[in-house]
Parts: structure tokens; C-alpha cells; sequence
């Protein structure tokens, strides 16, 4: 075990320097990942920007119908067309959303307790990988609860899941949880973006946090940021700004869409901020425009 005691701080992050490792592949760190997997990656990070918009509508998982989502089969149709990718689970887009969307999938497989349960950090793994391929999905998403008391069963569940998702060429992306003890701090974000890398997720989701570019640059796959709660959506769409600004690949974004009182103004707009460089203000008048305001 090495010695923790006398670490030397890592802070020479270079963050104004490109990532080294580059070829003709546009995902980081990917370059030499086999060819299905390159396809699944793809369908995630659009070849055009590199980035990814993902509307986030997995919370029934664990909260049951929540605010926005009490209705998969009304909310979610009108927003798919202006995002790249579904995460959901297998129930819910079985059940609820048409397979003939062209869209990525991120299937949720973890799951473990409900929001009755105090500490939500001990999940399993609930999907089969034969169940994943079925589903076709661009990529099988894992809670990890570094910190927490379920961190080594989440270590378990999300390595156990690239293994599997290495024998069939589909990505794994790594979910950054934070646990209630946890404290959303750079030093946290940096040691779990990290770590869930170093495990072998292809993809990283994680929260925006001070210092967010060393973050990004220290972590040597793509990085996609989590909505979080909801706030304004001026809030929204400056979270998302400054997340690209800081050399985030996307979006994962679910409540401060499908909660806005202008889902699809939302999902345009924290689109154009992905792929099309836009600003906060370009962004919020594209939400106010299909707002009608
Ligand atoms: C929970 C998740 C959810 O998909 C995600 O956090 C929900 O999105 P939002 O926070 O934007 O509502 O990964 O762990």
C-alpha cells in the first residue's frame, strides 16, 4: 500500500495544453479502443462537435415519479428530437419510448434503494450485459459512491461492468455520486473523476465545481456534467457554459429541462451551448424565443 502520509499535491495540471495523446479519433482517450466501441462512442460525442447533449429521465430508479417525469410516454417525446442521447432505464424506454428514434442510449444498470433509504450508496448491478445488447445500448451507466459506505461495492459493480462491456465493445460511463457525507469540493470531484478512469469507464459523469479545468484535464477520458438540482434557467444554461468552458464534453441534463416551464426551449438551448459555441445570453434568448417571449 503505497504511503498516503508526505503526498506530494498534485497542481501542475498545464490545462492550457491539449490533451497528448491524439490521432484521428474524436473522443479523448479512445483512440485505440476497437471498432464497435468507436461506433458506440460516436452515437454519444457527435463526430462534428465532439460534445454530447444527454437528457437524463432515470430518477424513477430510485424517486419514483418525480416532478416533470410523472408522464415518460408525453414528457419525453417532444424533447428527443434535440438531444443526442436517452439515459433511462430499460423499464422506462421499454415501456415508454418508441425504439425509431435515431437517438444514443445510455441505459442505466445500477440500482440498489429507494429514496426512502437514509444512505443510497450500496446499488447492484440490475442489468444483464446481454440485456444491455439488447437494448442496443451506446453505453451502460454505473453509480459509483466514492467516500461513501457502499464505495467498494460500487467499485465492484462498475468494474465488473466495463469487463463486460469491453468483451462487447460497449462504453461504460462512470456516474460521480456524492454521498450525503460527502463535500462537493474540487478535491473531491478530481479524486473521483479520476479514479473512475483509472478503473476504465470510457465516459466520466460527474457535477461542475471550482477549478473545473483541472478537473477535465487531469482526467484523461470525457468528461459530461450532471444537471443537478433545479435552478433558474439563466443558473442552468451558465452551469452548462462555464462546464464547456472548462473543457467539458456535454450535458447530462434532466430536472433543469424536463422541470423548466420550456423543456424543449431548454434542450435547444443548452444544445446550441454544446455544439454550436454559444453564450449564455445567445442561449437564453433561443430558451425565451420558443418560450414566446
Ligand atoms: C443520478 C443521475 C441522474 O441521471 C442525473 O443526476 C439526473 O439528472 P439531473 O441531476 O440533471 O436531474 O445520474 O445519479
Amino acid at each position: 500500500m503505497a504511503d498516503k502520509d508526505g503526498n506530494k499535491v498534485a497542481k501542475d495540471y498545464k490545462t492550457d495544453v491539449e490533451f497528448g495523446r491524439k490521432g484521428g479519433f474524436h473522443v479523448k482517450g479512445m483512440e485505440d479502443v476497437d471498432w464497435g466501441m468507436k461506433s458506440r462512442l460516436s452515437k454519444i460525442f457527435q463526430p462534428e462537435s465532439g460534445n454530447t447533449v444527454m437528457l437524463a429521465f432515470d430518477h424513477g430508479y430510485f424517486m419514483g415519479s418525480t416532478a416533470g417525469l410523472e408522464r415518460l410516454d408525453l414528457a419525453m417525446p417532444p424533447l428527443i428530437p434535440h438531444v443526442d442521447v436517452l439515459m433511462a432505464t430499460r423499464g422506462a424506454l421499454r415501456s415508454c419510448i418508441s425504439p425509431h428514434y435515431n437517438k444514443g442510449i445510455a441505459l442505466r444498470c445500477s440500482a440498489g434503494s429507494s429514496m426512502m433509504d437514509d444512505d443510497l450508496s450500496h446499488e447492484v448491478i440490475a442489468v444483464d450485459i446481454e440485456d444491455a445488447i439488447r437494448m442496443n445500448a451506446s453505453c451502460m451507466a454505473i453509480q459509483t459512491f466514492i467516500g461513501a459506505p457502499g464505495e467498494k461495492s460500487s467499485i465492484e459493480n462498475l468494474c465488473k461492468t466495463i469487463d463486460a462491456g469491453n468483451r462487447y465493445g460497449i462504453p461504460t460511463l462512470g456516474v460521480v455520486a456524492v454521498g450525503k457525507d460527502m463535500e462537493r469540493t474540487p478535491a473531491f470531484f478530481k479524486l473521483a473523476t479520476r479514479m473512475l478512469a483509472e478503473f476504465g469507464a470510457q465516459i466520466i459523469k460527474t457535477y461542475y465545481c471550482d477549478d473545473f479545468e483541472e478537473i477535465t484535464a487531469a482526467c484523461p477520458v470525457p468528461i459530461v456534467v450532471a444537471g443537478g438540482k433545479k435552478v433558474t434557467e439563466k443558473e442552468a444554461l451558465t452551469m452548462a457554459y462555464l462546464s464547456m468552458q472548462g473543457g467539458a464534453r456535454g450535458l447530462d441534463m434532466g430536472r433543469n429541462i424536463f422541470q423548466s416551464d420550456c423543456p424543449v426551449g431548454m434542450a435547444k438551448a443548452i444544445g446550441a451551448i454544446v455544439h454550436n459555441n454559444a453564450d449564455v445570453n445567445d442561449a437564453y434568448d433561443i430558451y425565451r424565443e420558443e418560450k414566446g417571449e
